[in-house]
């Protein structure tokens, strides 16, 4: 019976349909048969590293059949009712590819697994046209190693590079963009954004999986200048004084994956913004400034790779400083200067004729000085 199966796997097994699975280490998996209406009474699941050889859980007439000598040993779990495998303490030598047949009276229902069981993950962040190294998990690599860099999460990528034996054979589509290192570790030359996604490699060490390791590399473009605008419709007043007018700017840059624009006072955060919904859309932050401000303002704008700033000096900026603003108040005093000098004129002229008044009275009464004294005082 056992052996029937086995080469029932070996002719039928095909790479066509498969689903992935991806897990860390430690975990624990649970691998099922897609939903059947039909009874589980017999099958079988299959398990290698490259090929789904080695039968690792079998059912007879809804009976577990314990096979020994496994990888997974005891981590292993049959359900015989639905079919199902749970795999605890999940290692890296378990990313493979798993195969289960189910016999029914109509033919045999199969279903193929990739499980992917990775070290850890790491994000890369690079600048577009920028170098990026990924590198392996440390180790020293020997000829017993074989090192295989693939597109994606798990081994159902394409293969970038594989050092075999100390030579390495490369895909020719990364020929222009990859650069395969001595130590194992792979760098992308002035990488393209398209290039974004996920790699990773896996370490077979005699054929047997040693470690795997995934990268996230994102590539940004570089942030843009911000720059700033402002509204005159919103300055707005404290006072009656053109001083006590204060002013709004707003610092905007292009929006893009990850972009954060912040006013800084100094070393101090102002307000910050991030919006990740309309990435097409400038991003906008307006910043209110009092009219007691005299500092510099800086508007940052920051992606994980790239900082851009611009600075603006508020007395520069604000109306009550600006050219404009000046001109206003050097009308403004001219238009008082002006007032108070024909005040002193009118009041000149009053005087003269007070004093002409006077000294026609003092011709009339020279012997009361002090009277016109008193009167001249008090204008
Ligand atoms: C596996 O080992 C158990 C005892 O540990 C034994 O009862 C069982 O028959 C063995 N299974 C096979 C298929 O040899
Ligand atoms: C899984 O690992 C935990 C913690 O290391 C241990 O207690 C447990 O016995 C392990 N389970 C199996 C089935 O090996
Ligand atoms: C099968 O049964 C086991 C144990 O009852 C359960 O953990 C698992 O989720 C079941 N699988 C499906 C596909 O329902
Ligand atoms: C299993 O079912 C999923 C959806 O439930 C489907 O995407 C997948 O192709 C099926 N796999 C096989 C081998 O039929
Ligand atoms: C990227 O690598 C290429 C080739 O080694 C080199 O010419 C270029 O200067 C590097 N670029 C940066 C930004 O380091
Ligand atoms: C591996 O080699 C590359 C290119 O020579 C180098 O940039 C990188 O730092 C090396 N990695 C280690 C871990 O030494
Ligand atoms: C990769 O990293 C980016 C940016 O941190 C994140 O948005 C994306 O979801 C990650 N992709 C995966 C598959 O984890
Ligand atoms: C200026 O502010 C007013 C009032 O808040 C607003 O209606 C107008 O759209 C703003 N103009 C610009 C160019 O931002
Ligand atoms: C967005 O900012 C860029 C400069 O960074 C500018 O050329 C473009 O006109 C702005 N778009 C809008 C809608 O304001
Ligand atoms: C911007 O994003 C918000 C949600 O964050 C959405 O409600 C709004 O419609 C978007 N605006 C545009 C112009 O896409
Ligand atoms: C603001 O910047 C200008 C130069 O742009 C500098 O001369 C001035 O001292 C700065 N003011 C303050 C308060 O730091
Ligand atoms: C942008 O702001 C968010 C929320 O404050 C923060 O989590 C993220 O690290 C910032 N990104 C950058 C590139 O500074």
């Amino acid at each position: 019976m056992h052996k029937l199966f086995i080469l029932l796997v070996i002719t039928v097994f095909a790479f066509s349909v498969a689903d992935k699975v991806t897990k860390r280490v430690g975990e624990t998996v649970t691998l099922h048969p897609n939903g059947t209406k039909e009874s589980l009474n017999n099958f079988l699941w299959t398990f290698g590293p490259n090929a789904p050889v080695e039968a690792i859980a079998i059912v007879t007439n809804r009976e577990v059949t314990k096979v020994n000598g496994t990888r997974f040993g005891n981590r292993l779990q049959t359900t015989a009712h639905n079919g199902s495998i749970t795999i605890c303490n999940l290692t890296v030598g378990d990313s493979g590819i798993f195969y289960i047949q189910i016999l029914t009276e109509s033919g045999i229902l199969k279903r193929t697994i990739y499980l992917t069981v990775q070290v850890y993950d790491e994000l890369k962040n690079v600048v577009e046209g920028g170098n990026v190294t990924l590198e392996t998990p440390t180790f020293k690599l020997e000829k017993k190693h074989r090192v295989i860099w693939r597109t994606g999460e798990g081994i159902e990528g394409k293969i970038i590079v594989q050092w075999i034996n100390t030579f390495y054979v490369l895909n020719i589509n990364f020929g222009d963009i990859v650069q395969f290192n001595h130590n194992g570790s792979l760098t992308f030359i002035r990488i393209p954004r398209e290039y974004s996604g996920l790699y990773n490699v896996q370490i077979l060490e005699d054929n047997e999986p040693h470690s795997r390791k995934c990268y996230n590399v994102t590539v940004y473009e570089p942030v843009s200048l911000p720059y700033f605008t402002t509204n005159i419709t919103e300055i707005f007043d404290i006072g009656p004084s053109p001083s006590d007018k204060g002013c709004y700017v707003a610092c905007s840059v292009k929006n893009g994956p990850d972009v954060n624009l912040t006013w800084f006072n100094g070393p101090t955060m102002i307000s910050s913004v991030y919006d990740s919904m309309n990435v097409s859309m400038n991003l906008s932050l307006p910043l209110k400034i009092q009219p007691e401000n005299k500092e510099n303002f800086t508007c940052e704008a920051r992606n994980p790779v790239t900082v851009e700033r611009k600075t603006l000096s508020s007395t520069m900026w604000c109306p009550s400083h600006q050219p404009e603003g000046t001109r206003t108040w050097i009308w403004l005093t001219a238009v008082g200067v002006g007032l108070g000098l024909m005040i002193l004129a009118i009041i000149n002229i009053r005087r003269r004729n007070f004093r002409r008044a006077v000294m026609v009275r003092r011709e009339n009464r020279q012997e009361s000085p002090r009277n016109y004294e008193s009167t001249s005082s008090m204008i």
